[in-house]
């Protein structure tokens, strides 16, 4: 236990040394889901899925990660949304990151009900000897309810700031290993097999990060093809001002096809 409590020290320190560029180890990432929360919404033309990622940059060694989220239909087999492998863009940015995600098609009043969102979070990580390692694809995500009711409040990002997430997940890589074998990565990252608790609401958002995630929620959504909004875009110099913002927008809708569904839900059922 004593040995335990040391070692949760040495994490500690290491999330606080980890603000300079050379990463400290152990090191924890951690994954929170902002938007939604277990929570009952209006149903809208573009529903917000939002994650936050603290210490990414301590995430090289295992990166890039990446995000893939379902949304379906309690007792039915078929997700009716998904995104899969959103990779995160690499970054060795210390600050919290935001990966600002939307779906449409739970916008009509027959949408009405309680759906189950399933989301993951996939990684790289040494397997074997630290003289020969090889990799191992490894992946931390959980799942839970909400529910569209049309008489409840619009989803709304800059209501409710001091909520805490509703779901995490933590990674802890402990050292890296180099790699000789692989054309793609020069280390790969020891993660530990172990519950660490997770520090969620160290991601509650400002107002002004609610209103800039919100705006590029929108902006993207407006963007898509075919738009997803027509009403309430910004002009489209200012569309392509944030194209300049290191957060990452992506719609995960539109290109995906049976076969990827297929491939989802062998993933869901594994
Ligand atoms: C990120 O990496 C770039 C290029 O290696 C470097 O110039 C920059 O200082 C790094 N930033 C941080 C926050 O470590
Ligand atoms: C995402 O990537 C992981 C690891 O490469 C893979 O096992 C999984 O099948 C992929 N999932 C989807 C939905 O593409
Ligand atoms: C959703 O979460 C529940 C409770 O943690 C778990 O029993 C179930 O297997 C999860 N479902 C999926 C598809 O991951
Ligand atoms: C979320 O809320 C619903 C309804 O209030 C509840 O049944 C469920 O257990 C809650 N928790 C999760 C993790 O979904
Ligand atoms: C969202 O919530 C904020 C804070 O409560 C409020 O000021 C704003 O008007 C709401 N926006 C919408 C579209 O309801
Ligand atoms: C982080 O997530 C885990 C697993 O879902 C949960 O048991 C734990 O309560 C969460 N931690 C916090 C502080 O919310």
């Amino acid at each position: 236990m004593a040995r335990f409590t040391t070692f949760l020290l040495a994490v500690s320190c290491a999330l606080s040394a980890a603000a300079a560029a050379d990463v400290t180890l152990p090191a924890m990432v951690e994954v929170d889901i902002i938007f939604p929360r277990n929570e009952t919404y209006a149903p809208t033309p573009v529903f917000p899925l939002v994650f936050a990622i603290q210490n990414l940059a301590a995430a090289s060694s295992i990166g890039p990660l990446d995000i893939s989220w379902a949304i379906w239909k309690p007792g039915s087999d078929q997700p009716i949304q998904f995104g899969g492998n959103q990779t995160v863009d690499k970054t060795n940015s210390t600050d919290l990151h935001y990966i600002n995600l939307w779906t449409a098609g739970l916008g009509g009043a027959e949408s009405a009900g309680t759906y189950q969102l399933w989301w993951r979070v996939y990684y790289y990580a040494c397997l074997g000897k630290k003289d020969n390692p090889g990799g191992i694809s490894g992946s931390r995500g959980d799942n839970f309810t909400f529910t569209l009711d049309p008489g409840a409040q619009q989803p709304n990002l800059s209501a409710d700031l001091d909520a805490c997430p509703a779901q995490n997940a933590t990674i802890v890589i402990t050292e890296t290993w180099p790699v000789n074998a692989s054309p793609d990565r020069d280390v790969c990252g020891v993660v530990l097999n172990a519950h660490i608790d997770a520090n969620p609401c160290a991601v509650n958002l400002d107002s002004a990060a609610a209103s800039s995630i919100a705006a590029e929620v929108t902006a993207s959504a407006c963007a898509a093809s075919p738009p997803a909004l027509t009403s309430g875009c910004p002009p489209p110099s200012e569309t392509k001002d944030s194209s300049g913002s290191r957060v990452p927008v992506w719609s995960g809708l539109g290109m995906f096809t049976g076969p990827l569904l297929a491939g989802l839900l062998l993933l869901v059922l594994q």
